[in-house]
Protein backbone atom coordinates (compact mmCIF):
# COMPACT_ATOMS: atom_id res chain seq x y z
CA UNK A 1 0.00 0.00 0.00
CA UNK A 2 1.62 3.67 -0.53
CA UNK A 3 1.73 5.49 2.54
CA UNK A 4 -0.53 7.84 1.20
CA UNK A 5 -4.07 9.01 1.62
CA UNK A 6 -5.65 11.41 -0.86
CA UNK A 7 -4.93 14.70 0.60
CA UNK A 8 -6.23 18.03 0.64
CA UNK A 9 -3.14 20.10 0.80
CA UNK A 10 -2.70 19.43 -2.96
CA UNK A 11 -4.81 21.71 -5.70
CA UNK A 12 -4.54 19.32 -8.46
CA UNK A 13 -7.38 20.07 -10.64
CA UNK A 14 -8.71 16.44 -10.67
CA UNK A 15 -9.59 16.52 -7.21
CA UNK A 16 -13.23 17.27 -6.73
CA UNK A 17 -15.07 18.73 -4.01
CA UNK A 18 -18.04 16.97 -3.19
CA UNK A 19 -20.31 19.42 -3.27
CA UNK A 20 -19.06 19.61 -6.85
CA UNK A 21 -18.88 15.89 -7.41
CA UNK A 22 -22.89 15.45 -6.88
CA UNK A 23 -23.63 18.33 -9.55
CA UNK A 24 -21.88 17.07 -11.69
CA UNK A 25 -23.33 13.68 -12.11
CA UNK A 26 -25.61 13.05 -15.26
CA UNK A 27 -28.56 14.18 -14.16
CA UNK A 28 -31.19 11.59 -13.17
CA UNK A 29 -34.40 10.31 -14.03
CA UNK A 30 -37.55 11.75 -12.21
CA UNK A 31 -39.08 8.60 -11.11
CA UNK A 32 -36.41 6.52 -9.81
CA UNK A 33 -38.57 7.09 -6.46
CA UNK A 34 -41.53 4.95 -8.02
CA UNK A 35 -38.99 2.32 -9.73
CA UNK A 36 -39.58 -0.50 -6.77
CA UNK A 37 -38.67 -4.71 -7.61
CA UNK A 38 -41.08 -5.82 -4.84
CA UNK A 39 -39.96 -6.77 -1.18
CA UNK A 40 -36.91 -8.53 -1.34
CA UNK A 41 -37.03 -10.80 -4.78
CA UNK A 42 -35.09 -9.90 -7.84
CA UNK A 43 -36.96 -9.13 -10.79
CA UNK A 44 -37.62 -11.67 -13.50
CA UNK A 45 -35.52 -11.59 -16.69
CA UNK A 46 -36.95 -8.46 -18.54
CA UNK A 47 -39.87 -9.54 -21.55
CA UNK A 48 -40.45 -7.46 -24.34
CA UNK A 49 -42.30 -4.34 -24.66
CA UNK A 50 -44.18 -4.64 -27.52
CA UNK A 51 -45.60 -1.01 -26.71
CA UNK A 52 -44.75 1.08 -29.18
CA UNK A 53 -44.21 3.69 -26.66
CA UNK A 54 -40.93 1.43 -25.71
CA UNK A 55 -38.64 3.99 -27.22
CA UNK A 56 -39.31 6.79 -25.72
CA UNK A 57 -37.77 6.19 -22.03
CA UNK A 58 -34.57 7.78 -21.13
CA UNK A 59 -32.40 9.64 -19.11
CA UNK A 60 -33.59 13.45 -18.97
CA UNK A 61 -32.06 14.65 -17.21
CA UNK A 62 -20.49 18.63 8.12
CA UNK A 63 -17.46 18.55 6.17
CA UNK A 64 -13.63 17.87 6.98
CA UNK A 65 -10.92 17.34 4.34
CA UNK A 66 -8.42 14.20 4.62
CA UNK A 67 -4.89 15.15 6.46
CA UNK A 68 -2.15 13.27 4.80
CA UNK A 69 -0.81 14.78 2.01
CA UNK A 70 -0.60 12.52 -1.06
CA UNK A 71 2.87 12.39 -3.43
CA UNK A 72 2.15 14.41 -6.39
CA UNK A 73 3.71 12.69 -8.77
CA UNK A 74 0.74 10.10 -8.70
CA UNK A 75 -1.47 13.20 -10.15
CA UNK A 76 0.95 13.17 -13.12
CA UNK A 77 -1.45 10.85 -14.56
CA UNK A 78 -0.35 8.60 -17.87
CA UNK A 79 -1.92 10.39 -21.31
CA UNK A 80 -2.91 8.67 -24.42
CA UNK A 81 -5.47 8.98 -26.99
CA UNK A 82 -6.79 12.11 -25.15
CA UNK A 83 -7.41 10.33 -22.11
CA UNK A 84 -5.48 9.45 -18.67
CA UNK A 85 -4.64 6.94 -16.83
CA UNK A 86 -3.60 5.89 -13.33
CA UNK A 87 0.40 6.89 -12.75
CA UNK A 88 0.58 4.51 -9.73
CA UNK A 89 1.85 1.06 -10.89
CA UNK A 90 1.23 2.40 -14.26
CA UNK A 91 -0.44 0.07 -16.57
CA UNK A 92 -2.08 -2.50 -14.45
CA UNK A 93 -6.06 -1.07 -15.01
CA UNK A 94 -7.11 0.15 -18.69
CA UNK A 95 -9.44 2.45 -17.99
CA UNK A 96 -9.02 6.08 -17.83
CA UNK A 97 -9.43 8.13 -15.08
CA UNK A 98 -10.32 11.53 -16.47
CA UNK A 99 -13.14 14.01 -15.73
CA UNK A 100 -15.31 11.81 -18.61
CA UNK A 101 -14.22 8.83 -16.66
CA UNK A 102 -15.20 10.20 -13.19
CA UNK A 103 -18.57 11.26 -14.41
CA UNK A 104 -19.15 7.60 -15.89
CA UNK A 105 -18.75 6.12 -12.58
CA UNK A 106 -20.76 8.45 -10.74
CA UNK A 107 -23.76 7.96 -13.00
CA UNK A 108 -23.14 4.00 -12.93
CA UNK A 109 -23.39 4.24 -9.40
CA UNK A 110 -27.16 5.06 -9.55
CA UNK A 111 -27.39 2.54 -12.12
CA UNK A 112 -25.96 0.17 -9.69
CA UNK A 113 -27.96 1.54 -6.54
CA UNK A 114 -31.68 1.55 -8.50
CA UNK A 115 -31.19 -1.77 -9.69
CA UNK A 116 -31.28 -2.84 -5.78
CA UNK A 117 -34.14 -0.43 -5.07
CA UNK A 118 -32.16 2.30 -4.33
CA UNK A 119 -29.63 0.35 -2.00
CA UNK A 120 -25.98 0.52 -1.76
CA UNK A 121 -25.63 -3.19 -0.56
CA UNK A 122 -28.32 -6.01 -0.34
CA UNK A 123 -26.47 -8.05 2.40
CA UNK A 124 -27.44 -7.66 5.94
CA UNK A 125 -25.05 -6.02 7.62
CA UNK A 126 -24.77 -4.99 11.79
CA UNK A 127 -26.58 -1.54 12.86
CA UNK A 128 -23.43 -0.07 13.44
CA UNK A 129 -21.02 -1.61 11.46
CA UNK A 130 -17.50 0.14 12.91
CA UNK A 131 -14.99 0.11 10.01
CA UNK A 132 -16.10 -0.11 6.37
CA UNK A 133 -13.88 -1.07 3.24
CA UNK A 134 -14.24 -0.18 -0.09
CA UNK A 135 -11.88 -1.76 -2.58
CA UNK A 136 -11.01 -0.24 -5.87
CA UNK A 137 -13.69 2.81 -4.47
CA UNK A 138 -13.17 4.99 -7.94
CA UNK A 139 -14.57 8.43 -7.14
CA UNK A 140 -15.45 6.72 -4.13
CA UNK A 141 -19.05 7.76 -4.70
CA UNK A 142 -20.32 4.34 -2.52
CA UNK A 143 -18.06 5.28 0.02
CA UNK A 144 -19.12 8.51 0.41
CA UNK A 145 -22.64 7.41 0.74
CA UNK A 146 -22.24 5.11 3.10
CA UNK A 147 -20.35 7.06 5.57
CA UNK A 148 -23.08 9.46 5.60
CA UNK A 149 -25.52 6.99 6.27
CA UNK A 150 -23.60 5.42 8.91
CA UNK A 151 -21.86 8.34 10.49
CA UNK A 152 -20.75 5.72 13.50
CA UNK A 153 -19.14 3.63 10.99
CA UNK A 154 -15.08 4.58 10.02
CA UNK A 155 -15.12 4.27 6.11
CA UNK A 156 -11.99 3.73 3.80
CA UNK A 157 -11.93 3.67 0.33
CA UNK A 158 -9.01 2.92 -1.87
CA UNK A 159 -7.89 2.87 -5.30
CA UNK A 160 -4.76 2.95 -7.60
CA UNK A 161 -6.21 6.82 -8.61
CA UNK A 162 -6.61 9.54 -6.41
CA UNK A 163 -9.27 10.90 -8.44
CA UNK A 164 -11.51 10.94 -4.77
CA UNK A 165 -12.99 14.53 -3.59
CA UNK A 166 -10.99 16.48 -1.71
CA UNK A 167 -13.89 17.34 1.35
CA UNK A 168 -15.38 14.02 2.76
CA UNK A 169 -17.29 13.74 5.58
CA UNK A 170 -15.24 12.87 8.52
CA UNK A 171 -15.79 9.55 8.80
CA UNK A 172 -14.35 8.49 5.60
CA UNK A 173 -11.16 8.58 4.06
CA UNK A 174 -9.22 7.38 0.73
CA UNK A 175 -6.22 5.73 0.63
CA UNK A 176 -4.14 4.69 -2.80
CA UNK A 177 -3.50 0.97 -2.44
CA UNK A 178 -3.35 -1.98 -5.32
CA UNK A 179 -5.89 -4.29 -4.01
CA UNK A 180 -3.44 -7.38 -5.14
CA UNK A 181 -0.75 -5.96 -2.72
CA UNK A 182 -0.49 -7.56 0.56
CA UNK A 183 -3.22 -6.46 2.77
CA UNK A 184 -1.89 -4.35 5.70
CA UNK A 185 -4.28 -2.77 7.53
CA UNK A 186 -3.95 -1.58 11.00
CA UNK A 187 -7.60 -3.33 12.40
CA UNK A 188 -10.15 -5.88 10.87
CA UNK A 189 -13.29 -4.63 9.06
CA UNK A 190 -16.87 -5.51 9.84
CA UNK A 191 -17.97 -5.02 6.31
CA UNK A 192 -15.93 -4.65 3.10
CA UNK A 193 -17.51 -3.32 -0.08
CA UNK A 194 -16.30 -3.92 -3.81
CA UNK A 195 -18.06 -2.86 -7.33
CA UNK A 196 -17.48 -2.84 -10.56
CA UNK A 197 -14.50 -5.12 -10.09
CA UNK A 198 -14.40 -7.38 -13.71
CA UNK A 199 -11.32 -5.21 -15.19
CA UNK A 200 -9.15 -5.08 -12.09
CA UNK A 201 -7.44 -8.20 -11.00
CA UNK A 202 -5.50 -10.70 -12.14
CA UNK A 203 -6.63 -13.09 -9.42
CA UNK A 204 -9.94 -12.10 -7.93
CA UNK A 205 -10.57 -15.32 -5.87
CA UNK A 206 -6.52 -14.08 -4.23
CA UNK A 207 -8.27 -10.87 -2.75
CA UNK A 208 -11.62 -12.58 -1.89
CA UNK A 209 -8.94 -14.46 0.59
CA UNK A 210 -7.29 -11.20 1.63
CA UNK A 211 -10.53 -9.61 2.48
CA UNK A 212 -11.69 -12.91 4.32
CA UNK A 213 -8.27 -12.82 6.63
CA UNK A 214 -9.40 -8.91 6.82
CA UNK A 215 -12.68 -9.04 8.33
CA UNK A 216 -13.65 -9.62 12.07
CA UNK A 217 -15.48 -12.57 12.69
CA UNK A 218 -18.89 -12.12 11.58
CA UNK A 219 -18.01 -9.78 9.55
CA UNK A 220 -19.91 -9.34 5.94
CA UNK A 221 -18.19 -9.21 1.99
CA UNK A 222 -20.64 -7.97 -0.87
CA UNK A 223 -19.01 -7.90 -4.36
CA UNK A 224 -21.39 -6.62 -6.99
CA UNK A 225 -20.30 -7.05 -10.60
CA UNK A 226 -21.30 -7.48 -14.24
CA UNK A 227 -21.20 -11.10 -16.02
CA UNK A 228 -20.49 -11.04 -19.74
CA UNK A 229 -20.79 -11.68 -22.41
CA UNK A 230 -24.54 -10.35 -22.50
CA UNK A 231 -27.16 -12.17 -23.22
CA UNK A 232 -30.52 -12.19 -25.55
CA UNK A 233 -34.44 -12.32 -24.88
CA UNK A 234 -35.19 -14.53 -28.15
CA UNK A 235 -32.78 -16.05 -30.06
CA UNK A 236 -29.45 -14.74 -30.24
CA UNK A 237 -27.59 -12.39 -33.20
CA UNK A 238 -24.50 -14.37 -34.61
CA UNK A 239 -21.25 -12.22 -34.38
CA UNK A 240 -21.65 -11.83 -37.93
CA UNK A 241 -24.68 -9.99 -37.76
CA UNK A 242 -24.31 -7.90 -34.89
CA UNK A 243 -21.91 -5.39 -34.18
CA UNK A 244 -22.70 -5.96 -30.09
CA UNK A 245 -22.09 -9.65 -30.65
CA UNK A 246 -18.81 -9.08 -31.94
CA UNK A 247 -18.22 -6.48 -29.54
CA UNK A 248 -18.90 -8.84 -27.26
CA UNK A 249 -16.58 -11.35 -28.18
CA UNK A 250 -13.91 -9.59 -29.11
CA UNK A 251 -13.52 -7.55 -25.74
CA UNK A 252 -13.74 -11.27 -23.54
CA UNK A 253 -10.86 -12.00 -25.95
CA UNK A 254 -9.05 -8.73 -25.52
CA UNK A 255 -9.65 -8.28 -21.65
CA UNK A 256 -7.78 -12.13 -21.28
CA UNK A 257 -4.91 -10.51 -23.47
CA UNK A 258 -4.57 -8.10 -20.57
CA UNK A 259 -4.82 -10.83 -17.74
CA UNK A 260 -8.28 -10.11 -16.76
CA UNK A 261 -11.90 -12.05 -17.60
CA UNK A 262 -15.11 -10.15 -18.17
CA UNK A 263 -16.67 -13.72 -16.59
CA UNK A 264 -15.27 -14.09 -13.80
CA UNK A 265 -18.70 -12.99 -12.05
CA UNK A 266 -19.96 -16.66 -12.72
CA UNK A 267 -16.97 -17.82 -10.07
CA UNK A 268 -17.65 -15.21 -7.45
CA UNK A 269 -19.80 -16.81 -5.39
CA UNK A 270 -17.41 -20.51 -5.33
CA UNK A 271 -14.55 -18.10 -4.24
CA UNK A 272 -16.41 -16.55 -1.29
CA UNK A 273 -17.12 -20.31 0.21
CA UNK A 274 -14.12 -22.11 -0.64
CA UNK A 275 -12.24 -18.48 1.67
CA UNK A 276 -14.52 -19.97 4.27
CA UNK A 277 -17.33 -17.32 4.47
CA UNK A 278 -20.79 -19.07 5.60
CA UNK A 279 -24.70 -18.03 4.16
CA UNK A 280 -22.66 -16.86 1.06
CA UNK A 281 -26.08 -15.57 -1.22
CA UNK A 282 -26.04 -14.59 -4.98
CA UNK A 283 -28.63 -12.79 -6.45
CA UNK A 284 -28.55 -11.93 -10.42
CA UNK A 285 -30.32 -8.05 -11.46
CA UNK A 286 -30.57 -7.94 -15.76
CA UNK A 287 -29.67 -4.48 -17.44
CA UNK A 288 -31.72 -4.38 -20.50
CA UNK A 289 -29.74 -1.80 -23.80
CA UNK A 290 -32.17 0.18 -24.07
CA UNK A 291 -36.10 0.64 -22.93
CA UNK A 292 -37.59 -2.22 -25.23
CA UNK A 293 -37.82 -4.66 -21.92
CA UNK A 294 -41.55 -4.14 -20.35
CA UNK A 295 -41.93 -2.20 -17.21
CA UNK A 296 -41.01 0.97 -15.58
CA UNK A 297 -37.95 -0.77 -13.39
CA UNK A 298 -36.02 -2.30 -16.82
CA UNK A 299 -36.95 1.15 -18.58
CA UNK A 300 -34.97 3.06 -15.71
CA UNK A 301 -32.65 0.62 -15.32
CA UNK A 302 -31.96 0.47 -19.00
CA UNK A 303 -31.91 3.97 -19.10
CA UNK A 304 -29.18 4.14 -16.97
CA UNK A 305 -27.18 1.34 -18.21
CA UNK A 306 -27.34 2.51 -22.21
CA UNK A 307 -26.17 6.48 -20.72
CA UNK A 308 -23.59 4.23 -18.83
CA UNK A 309 -22.26 2.54 -22.03
CA UNK A 310 -22.93 4.86 -24.26
CA UNK A 311 -20.34 7.14 -22.29
CA UNK A 312 -17.89 4.10 -21.57
CA UNK A 313 -17.72 1.98 -25.19
CA UNK A 314 -15.16 4.44 -26.53
CA UNK A 315 -12.25 4.13 -23.61
CA UNK A 316 -13.04 0.75 -23.06
CA UNK A 317 -12.41 -0.44 -26.64
CA UNK A 318 -9.97 1.50 -27.30
CA UNK A 319 -7.48 0.20 -25.17
CA UNK A 320 -9.27 -3.67 -25.16
CA UNK A 321 -9.70 -3.84 -28.91
CA UNK A 322 -6.03 -2.22 -29.34
CA UNK A 323 -4.35 -5.45 -28.14
CA UNK A 324 -6.06 -7.15 -30.73
CA UNK A 325 -4.13 -5.01 -33.06
CA UNK A 326 -7.37 -3.02 -34.31
CA UNK A 327 -6.22 1.36 -34.73
CA UNK A 328 -7.85 3.78 -33.18
CA UNK A 329 -9.34 5.08 -36.25
CA UNK A 330 -11.08 1.33 -36.36
CA UNK A 331 -12.15 0.96 -32.88
CA UNK A 332 -13.99 4.68 -33.31
CA UNK A 333 -15.89 3.74 -35.89
CA UNK A 334 -16.76 -0.06 -34.93
CA UNK A 335 -17.82 1.76 -31.60
CA UNK A 336 -20.16 3.96 -33.53
CA UNK A 337 -21.92 0.42 -34.81
CA UNK A 338 -21.92 -0.70 -31.01
CA UNK A 339 -23.85 2.53 -30.18
CA UNK A 340 -26.33 1.88 -32.71
CA UNK A 341 -26.86 -1.95 -31.20
CA UNK A 342 -27.49 -0.02 -28.05
CA UNK A 343 -29.84 2.74 -29.24
CA UNK A 344 -32.05 0.05 -31.43
CA UNK A 345 -34.94 -1.09 -29.28
CA UNK A 346 -35.54 -3.95 -31.67
CA UNK A 347 -31.90 -5.50 -29.92
CA UNK A 348 -33.42 -7.18 -26.94
CA UNK A 349 -29.47 -7.49 -25.39
CA UNK A 350 -29.38 -7.60 -21.69
CA UNK A 351 -26.44 -7.51 -19.01
CA UNK A 352 -26.56 -9.97 -16.24
CA UNK A 353 -25.03 -8.23 -13.07
CA UNK A 354 -24.37 -10.06 -9.88
CA UNK A 355 -24.52 -9.20 -6.11
CA UNK A 356 -22.78 -11.43 -3.93
CA UNK A 357 -22.35 -11.51 -0.30
CA UNK A 358 -21.32 -13.97 2.32
CA UNK A 359 -20.17 -13.49 6.46
CA UNK A 360 -17.21 -14.56 8.16
CA UNK A 361 -17.96 -17.42 10.61
CA UNK A 362 -17.57 -16.72 14.37
CA UNK A 363 -15.26 -19.53 14.41
CA UNK A 364 -13.29 -19.49 11.71
CA UNK A 365 -11.70 -22.45 10.44
C1 LIG B 1 -14.99 0.36 -12.82
S1 LIG B 1 -14.24 1.30 -11.58
C2 LIG B 1 -15.35 1.00 -10.21
C3 LIG B 1 -15.25 2.04 -9.13
C4 LIG B 1 -16.18 1.82 -7.94
N1 LIG B 1 -15.99 0.54 -7.31
C5 LIG B 1 -17.61 2.00 -8.33
O1 LIG B 1 -18.33 1.01 -8.46
O2 LIG B 1 -18.02 3.17 -8.51
C6 LIG B 1 -12.86 0.35 -11.11
C7 LIG B 1 -11.90 1.09 -10.20
O3 LIG B 1 -10.96 0.13 -9.69
C8 LIG B 1 -9.70 0.71 -9.63
N2 LIG B 1 -8.74 -0.41 -9.67
C9 LIG B 1 -8.43 -1.16 -10.74
N3 LIG B 1 -7.58 -2.13 -10.38
C10 LIG B 1 -7.34 -1.97 -9.06
C11 LIG B 1 -6.52 -2.67 -8.13
N4 LIG B 1 -5.79 -3.72 -8.49
N5 LIG B 1 -6.51 -2.23 -6.85
C12 LIG B 1 -7.24 -1.14 -6.48
N6 LIG B 1 -8.03 -0.45 -7.32
C13 LIG B 1 -8.07 -0.87 -8.60
C14 LIG B 1 -9.64 1.64 -10.81
O4 LIG B 1 -8.68 2.64 -10.63
C15 LIG B 1 -11.08 2.16 -10.85
O5 LIG B 1 -11.20 3.35 -10.12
Amino acid sequence: MADASVGADHDDENATPYSAASSQTVSVAQNVSMVSWGSGSAPSLPSVDNDSQADTHSISESVRSSTVSLDSSLYHFVQENGRTYHRYKEGRYFLPNDTAEQERLDLQHQLFTIAIGNKLNIAPIPDNPQRVLDIATGTGIWAIEFAIQHPESEVIGTDLSPIQPQYLPPNCKFEIDDAEDEWTFSAPFDFIHGRALMSCFNDPRAVVLQAFASLRPGGTMEWQDALFPMSYVGEPPTAATSALCRWNELMLEGVSRLGRSWSNAQHYKRYFEEAGFEDVVERRFYWPTSPWAKGAYFKTVAAYFQADMLAGLEAMSLKVLGVLGMTPMEVREFVEEVKRDFRDTSVHAYLTVTYIYGRKPQNPR
